[in-house]
C-alpha cells in the first residue's frame, strides 16, 4: 500500500460531521484513514463509501477481526462491500480465522492487516508473549501487511526481523501513547496517528508539525 508522509490518520471521533471537518483540513497531508469502532458504531458502515467518496482516500478499518472462521468472513465481507481498502484482524485467534480474513481480502482483491502486537500496557499481559508467533504465522501464511507497536521500539524491531523487509508494518502508538514518530519508521512503513491530530486545536497544524519531524 503507498501511503502519502507516510502517515495514517486514526479517525476515532464520533460522528460523521466532525470526522469530515477534520479530513476536510488534512487532505494536503494524508491519503489513508483508520477508522474503527467508535465511528463505524456512530454512523454505521456507510460511513466508509461516504468518506471515500468525498475524500477518495484509501480507509482501513480497524475492525480488530476475531472470531471464528465463518464468522470472521462474513465480517471482512461487509466491509469490503461497504468499500473499504483493508481490514485489520487479530491474530490470537489462530490461523483458520486469519485464513478466513485473507480468503475475503482476496475475494474483493482488498487488503489484510494481521495485528502481532499492540500498543496499550495491557498488551505485555497476554498478547506479547504470543506476538513472534502471531507474526511467524502470518509469515507462514504469506501475509505481507502488518500492525505492530509504536510503543515498544524493540518489539517492533524484532517484529520487523521476524515479517522480513518486504512486509509492510504499520504502527499505532505516536503521539498521545507515547511513541516517537521517526523513530518508528526506522522499523514500519506508516505510522498511525489519533488524538494528537484531531484532539488538537489545530489539527492541520498538529499535523504539518509532525511531518516535519520526519523530515
Ligand atoms: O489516538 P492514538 O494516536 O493513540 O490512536 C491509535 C490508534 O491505533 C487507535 O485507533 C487504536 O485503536 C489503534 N491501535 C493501537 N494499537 C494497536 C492497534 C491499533 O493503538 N496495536
Amino acid at each position: 500500500m503507498e501511503i502519502k508522509n507516510n502517515l495514517i490518520l486514526a479517525l476515532d471521533v464520533l460522528s460523521g460531521k466532525k470526522a469530515i471537518e477534520i479530513c476536510n483540513q488534512l487532505t494536503e497531508y494524508i491519503d489513508t484513514i483508520k477508522i474503527g469502532y467508535p465511528l463505524t458504531l456512530a454512523e454505521g458502515i456507510s460511513i466508509i463509501g461516504i468518506l471515500k467518496e468525498k475524500f477518495d482516500f484509501k480507509v482501513i478499518c480497524d475492525y480488530k477481526v476475531a472470531d471464528i472462521d465463518a464468522t470472521n468472513s462474513k465480517i471482512c465481507n461487509q466491509t469490503f462491500k461497504a468499500g473499504a481498502d483493508a481490514i485489520i484482524c487479530h491474530g490470537f485467534v489462530g490461523s483458520d480465522s486469519v485464513q478466513a480474513c485473507f480468503n475475503s481480502a482476496k475475494k474483493y482483491d482488498k487488503e489484510l492487516f494481521l495485528l502481532t502486537e499492540m500498543s496499550h500496557p495491557g498488551a505485555k499481559e497476554f498478547l506479547q508473549k504470543n506476538a513472534d508467533a502471531i507474526a511467524q504465522m502470518g509469515v507462514d501464511m504469506n501475509i505481507k501487511n502488518y500492525v505492530a507497536p509504536a510503543t515498544r521500539l524493540d518489539r517492533l524491531r524484532e517484529i520487523r526481523n521476524i515479517v522480513g523487509n518486504d512486509a509492510y508494518i504499520i504502527s499505532p502508538g505516536v503521539g498521545k501513547q507515547g511513541g516517537d514518530a521517526k523513530k518508528t519508521l526506522k522499523y514500519a512503513n506508516a505510522i498511525i496517528v489519533g488524538r494528537s491530530i484531531y484532539e488538537s486545536d489545530n489539527p492541520k497544524i498538529a499535523c504539518e508539525n509532525l511531518i516535519k519531524t520526519l523530515k
